[in-house]
């Protein structure tokens, strides 16, 4: 039985459900893993995530198809990437194989908060790893733990598909050659301050731009960018810097395609930004957000789609993406992994 949740008034909050996935390393190894109805994590006042930061997560969703499916998007990618943050943060790598089935047993047992089709909610799912042991000297943690909650979500940014407004950043998120291409806990950290900032002044996220420079488009808090020129090609920043967002990926995909769009992914100025007829922030939290407006330090970019509605390409990819997603529009073979 569905649960009794307004699904359509949902933001994008944390609502506990009924299970998670659980599964310990020690000794170099990982146990089976089990699912528990705990919800709390009782750690030593010493742990590595406690102590130095030692923790990275993934986000996906689950959908439910308009033929009533529960269908997962490219939770392999999540794996992988996963898989490359626990590398770059000296943790083990939860195998790619198991993660998959972690996900999927996860939604399975809390099949109940999938939000139904059509009702602009989805179940959220939040892979996380990090270090449990006492660690006081500074070096990895020798023992971890792996969990998968999930908790249903409406939209990341309120008003759905209206567009935003986002500003300029005067703090940096990742540096040349750190962290900012891995799904790292400390990369959120340190864009707290820089959000808080952003939400008191009235926006509704940050544009960073790379910190060596400060002349090239990087990403937000919590999605990379898309842009559409005049001429209506796709841009999207390329940079080692940013996380390689998987809807990025399948976007570029869809709009070379699905949609015959021209594809570049490149660097992309922030000077040539006034030139785009539209811009949009992408994610699984963000889906595809529009962006009406760009504020750097009181200099106003609008984007001709304006502050109304989405721009004609952004919508054309919205729609597909989302098609594919929900099962509308066939999908590319791998894509989708169907739980029940
Ligand atoms: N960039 C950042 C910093 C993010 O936190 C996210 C969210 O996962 C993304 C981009 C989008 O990535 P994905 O499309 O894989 O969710
Ligand atoms: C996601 O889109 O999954 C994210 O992780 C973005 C944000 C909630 C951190």
């Amino acid at each position: 039985m569905a649960k009794e949740i307004d699904w359509s008034n949902l933001g994008f909050g944390y609502i506990q459900t009924e299970k998670r996935y659980v599964s310990n390393y020690k000794n170099g190894a990982w146990d089976e893993g089990v699912l528990t109805e705990d919800a709390n994590v009782v750690l030593n006042e010493c742990a590595g995530v406690l102590q130095y930061a030692q923790t990275i997560f993934e986000g996906m969703k689950a959908y439910t198809t308009e033929d009533g499916k529960i269908v997962v998007f490219r939770p392999d990618l999540n794996a992988a990437r996963m898989a490359d943050s626990a590398k770059r943060l000296e943790m083990p790598v939860f195998p790619e194989d198991r993660f998959v089935d972690a996900v999927a047993k996860t939604v399975e047992a809390n099949i109940d908060y999938v939000p139904p089709f059509g009702s602009g909610a989805t179940l959220y799912i939040r892979p996380y790893m990090f270090g449990s042991n006492p660690v006081i000297g500074v070096k990895p943690a020798q023992e971890y733990q792996f969990r998968v909650f999930v908790t249903p979500v409406g939209p990341y940014f309120k008003g759905g598909a209206k567009p935003i407004v986002i500003k300029v950043s005067d703090f940096d998120r990742a540096a040349p050659h750190g962290t900012g291409h891995i799904k790292a806990g400390l990369n959120y950290a340190m864009s707290l301050h820089a959000i808080v900032t952003a939400h008191e002044e009235g926006y509704a996220e940050n544009m960073y731009l790379d910190a060596a420079t400060r002349t090239k488009v990087e990403e937000t808090g919590g999605a990379n960018f898309i842009f559409i020129t005049k001429d209506g090609k796709f841009v999207t920043p390329k940079s080692d810097s940013i996380l390689p967002s998987i809807t990025r990926r399948s976007l570029e995909y869809v709009a070379k395609e699905y949609l015959g769009l021209e594809v570049e992914e490149r660097e992309v100025f922030f000077d040539e930004v006034k030139d785009f007829a539209e811009c949009g922030l992408c994610g699984t939290a963000a889906v595809i957000s529009p962006v009406g407006k760009i504020v750097d330090h009181g200099k106003e970019i609008c984007f001709p789609s304006g502050m109304e509605e989405m721009g004609p390409v952004t919508k054309k990819l919205y729609d597909t993406l989302t098609g594919i997603q929900m099962g509308r529009i066939e999908a590319p073979e791998g894509w989708i992994k169907v739980i029940k």
